[in-house]
């Protein structure tokens, strides 16, 4: 692989589409399966302050409901969380999709909602939107509960992924069709442990090259 990408914070300004630049090299410990670091801690704990910042603005006054969905939310949500002020209930969506590795397969609902968003405002968290097949099963699901408004946020968007007609009202980064790991991401359910977003290796992963 070689070290020149582009992976951008998502905001509308113009001026803020710059590259990340270099991320510096994979932690030893990390080595043997991470082929590199595509967005440092560094680089994922100033973005994170200016989403909630943003979102903070946006849900000033209102009765909040943050939905998660698990589990490759835990980290983002955390660190998310803990930096708004907002009077928030927190409840999660389970949803996962059959099939080991990076195929998504037919989805299905591991854990329902229980924290009642009608009339209320909801702030829907995701790790990584994709095809978008995922974020508009639950956003229908979630419409039938008759919420006041749903905003979507997510860590990570693959926006050339996209098939369904959705897009996050917040989005961290914006990135290329790697299949990434880390901060709560997995692959085959390893690797949520890892403080960075990275890529694995392709012998770990399973691609050929
Ligand atoms: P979608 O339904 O195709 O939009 O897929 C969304 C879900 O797939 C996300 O919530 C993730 O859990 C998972 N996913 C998609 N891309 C990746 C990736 O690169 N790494 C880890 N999980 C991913
Ligand atoms: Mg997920």
């Amino acid at each position: 692989m070689d070290d020149e990408f582009n992976v951008a914070p998502r905001c509308m300004k113009k001026t803020r589409q710059a590259s990340l630049g270099r991320t510096g090299p994979v932690p030893a410990r990390w080595r043997r399966d991470v082929g590199r670091v595509l967005i440092s801690e560094r680089q994922i704990a100033r973005r994170v302050r200016e989403l909630s910042a943003e979102i903070q603005r946006d849900f000033a006054g209102r009765e909040t409901v943050v939905v998660s969905l698990l589990s490759g939310t835990v980290m983002f949500l955390a660190d998310l969380m803990r930096l708004l002020t907002l009077p928030l209930r927190l409840d999660f969506i389970g949803v996962s999709s059959y099939g080991p590795g990076t195929t998504s397969g037919e989805l299905v609902f591991t854990k329902e909602l229980r924290l009642d968003v009608k009339g209320r405002d909801v702030l829907l968290v995701d790790d990584i939107l994709d095809t978008g097949r995922t974020m508009t099963k639950v956003l229908a699901k979630l419409r039938a509960l008759k919420p006041r408004r749903i905003k979507v946020c997510v860590l990570l968007d693959k926006a050339a992924r996209r098939v369904e007609p959705v897009q996050a009202d917040y989005a961290g980064f914006e990135i290329p069709d790697y299949f990434v790991v880390g901060y709560g991401m997995d692959f085959g359910e390893r690797y949520r442990n890892l403080p960075f977003i990275g890529v694995l290796k392709d012998e770990v992963s399973g691609k050929p090259g």
